[in-house]
C-alpha cells in the first residue's frame, strides 16, 4: 500500500489534545492509526526567510513543518486564506478584503511549501492536501515535476458560481482543484456547486458518469462528510466525566439544566444570534430564569483579521448586557469562556450538558455537533440544537434543525429541547448516533485513501 503524505496549513502537534475540534483533530487521529507524513506550517513566524524545517517522529508519522516568514503571514494566512477565501467560502461576500499582494502571497507560500516537501517524496507516495490554504499546492508541485497521485479535501463550503466570482481569481482556483486525480467536498450542496462551476464555465468536461476531463486529466470530485473518532470520543467523556461530576450533582440538586456552545470565536458560527435566541428565550419564558444557565467556549482565532476583532466585541457587550437584564445575585445567565478548554473536559461538559447548540451560520461540516451526539449518556441523553446551514444538518436530520437566523424560532427550540420528554430523547440520540458512527473518521479516511489509489496519477517522480 502506499504511504500517506497529509499536507495542511497547521500540522497539530501529536503530543497533546488541547485543540477544540475541526481539521486538525481529524488528521491527528487519522494519521496516528496510519502512519505516514504529515506536512504543513509549524505555527511560528520569522522576521526573515529561513530554511528552518522542523522534523519530529511521532508514532509512526513523520511530522515535518516550517516557519513562514512575516510576510508570508500576513499575506498568505490572514490575507488571501482568511480575508478573502474564508468569508468568501462561508458566502460572506460582504466581509471579503481583496489586495492583489494577498495573492501574490498565496502563490508564493504555495510554491514554497511544494519546494520543501518534494525532496521527502517517494515513488509511489499519495498526497492528500487540506483545506482552503493550499487549493494550489498539486499545481505547484506538478510544476516541480511530481506525478505523484494527489487528493484535495475541502473542510469549508463550496459556494454556488455566483459567490465564487466576487474573487478575481476563481477561474485558477478552479483550475487548480482540477490538478487533484480526487477532490473531496463535505455536502451535497458543495459538491453540486463545484459539479455547477465546471459544466457552466469548463466546456465539455463534465462527462454523462459525472468524472470531469481535462487537459489530459480525470478528475473525481465526490462527497464525503467527514467524522469523529467515535469510539475514542465516547470514552473520552465517559472518563472525564467524573472530572466535572461535582459541577453537575450541584446543578441537579438545584434543578439548574445546562446548554452548551463551543466554537471558535468566528463570525461564521453564529454566536451573538445564539445569544439573543437565548435571551428572547427567557424574555419568552421567565419561568425558566434561574433554571437555565448558557456556557459558551470560544476560545480565541485568527485575531489580526479585523471582523474577528469586531465580533468578539459585539459578543462580549452583548453577553455583558444579557447578564445584566436576566441576572441575579445567585444566577448568571450566560457564562462565556474566552479560551481554549482541553479536549478531554469539553468531552464531559457535552456530558453533562442538557442542550448542545450549535448554530453556525454557515459550516463546512461541524465536528462538535458530531462530539456532541458522541458524548451522551444513551441512558439519559442531551440535545442536539443544529443550523440547518451546518454541513452535519445533511446527515444528522433528528437533531432540532433551526435557522440560524430567526432567533425567535431558536430560542423556542430551545424551550422544546430543555423540555423534551426521555424516551424523544433517546429516540433521537440513538438515529443521531447511528449516523455519527456511519461517518467516522477512519471510514471517511479510508474511503478517499481507496478513491486516491484507484484514481489514475503516473505515480511517479520525474527527475
Ligand atoms: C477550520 C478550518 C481549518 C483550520 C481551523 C482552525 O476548521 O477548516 O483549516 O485549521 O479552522 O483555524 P486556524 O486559522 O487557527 O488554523
Amino acid at each position: 500500500m502506499s504511504r500517506l503524505v497529509v499536507v495542511s496549513n497547521r500540522v497539530a502537534d501529536l503530543r497533546q489534545a488541547t485543540q477544540s475540534g475541526g481539521l486538525a483533530v481529524a488528521i491527528a487521529d487519522a494519521l496516528k492509526a496510519k502512519g505516514g507524513v504529515w506536512f504543513g506550517w509549524d505555527g511560528n513566524t520569522l522576521e526573515n526567510e529561513t530554511e528552518k524545517l522542523g522534523i519530529d517522529r511521532v508514532g509512526d508519522v513523520d511530522v515535518i513543518s516550517s516557519p513562514l516568514t512575516v510576510e508570508d503571514y500576513s499575506q498568505y494566512y490572514i490575507g488571501y486564506a482568511n480575508s478573502v477565501l474564508w468569508p468568501l467560502f462561508h458566502y460572506r461576500v460582504d466581509l471579503v478584503d481583496y489586495r492583489p499582494q494577498y495573492f501574490e502571497g498565496y502563490m508564493r507560500v504555495n510554491g514554497k511549501f511544494a519546494a520543501l516537501l518534494k525532496p521527502f517524496l517517494k515513488q509511489g507516495d499519495m498526497v492528500w492536501v487540506h483545506d482552503y490554504h493550499l487549493i494550489p499546492f498539486a499545481e505547484r508541485l506538478r510544476a516541480l515535476g511530481c506525478r505523484h497521485k494527489m487528493g484535495f479535501f475541502l473542510h469549508i463550503p463550496f459556494p454556488p458560481a455566483d459567490i465564487i466570482a466576487a474573487s478575481p481569481n476563481h477561474a485558477y482556483l478552479v483550475e487548480a482543484l482540477l490538478q487533484y486525480d480526487v477532490v473531496g467536498f463535505q455536502t451535497s450542496t458543495d459538491l453540486n456547486n463545484f459539479n455547477r462551476y465546471v459544466e457552466e464555465n469548463i466546456p465539455d468536461a463534465m462527462g454523462a458518469d459525472g468524472v470531469i476531463r481535462c487537459g489530459g486529466r480525470t478528475v473525481r470530485a465526490l462527497r464525503l462528510p467527514i467524522g469523529i473518532d467515535v469510539a475514542q470520543f465516547t470514552e473520552l467523556a465517559e472518563k472525564t466525566f467524573e472530572d466535572i461530576n461535582i459541577d453537575h450533582m450541584r446543578r441537579a440538586i438545584l434543578r439548574q439544566r445546562q446548554i452548551v456552545g463551543v466554537d471558535r470565536l468566528d463570525y461564521s458560527k453564529g454566536i451573538p444570534e445564539r445569544f439573543e435566541a437565548f435571551s428572547r428565550m427567557l424574555h419568552l419564558h421567565p419561568e425558566l430564569e434561574k433554571t437555565v444557565t448558557f456556557l459558551q467556549i470560544a476560545p480565541p482565532t485568527r485575531e489580526d483579521v479585523t471582523a474577528y476583532a469586531e465580533i468578539r466585541m459585539r459578543l462580549e457587550g452583548l453577553s455583558g448586557s444579557i447578564n445584566g437584564k436576566f441576572g441575579d445575585i445567585d444566577w448568571v445567565p450566560i457564562r462565556y469562556i474566552h479560551r481554549p478548554v482541553p479536549r478531554p473536559r469539553l468531552a464531559a461538559m457535552f456530558r453533562s450538558s442538557e442542550v448542545g447548540l450549535v448554530t453556525p451560520l454557515r459550516d463546512g461540516m461541524n465536528l462538535v455537533a458530531k462530539e456532541y451526539v458522541a458524548a451522551q449518556d444513551p441512558a439519559d441523553p442531551g440535545v442536539l440544537v443544529l443550523s440547518q446551514f451546518a454541513g452535519a444538518a445533511e446527515e444528522l436530520e433528528d437533531a432540532l434543525i433551526v435557522n440560524p437566523h430567526d432567533t425567535e424560532e431558536m430560542g423556542e427550540k430551545m424551550e422544546l429541547a430543555l423540555r423534551m420528554p426521555l424516551e424523544e430523547r433517546q429516540n433521537r440520540h440513538a438515529r443521531l448516533l447511528d449516523r455519527v458512527k456511519q461517518s467516522d473518521v477512519g471510514i471517511w479516511m479510508e474511503t478517499f485513501i481507496d478513491q486516491l489509489e484507484g484514481a489514475g496519477g503516473a505515480d511517479s517522480v520525474a527527475a
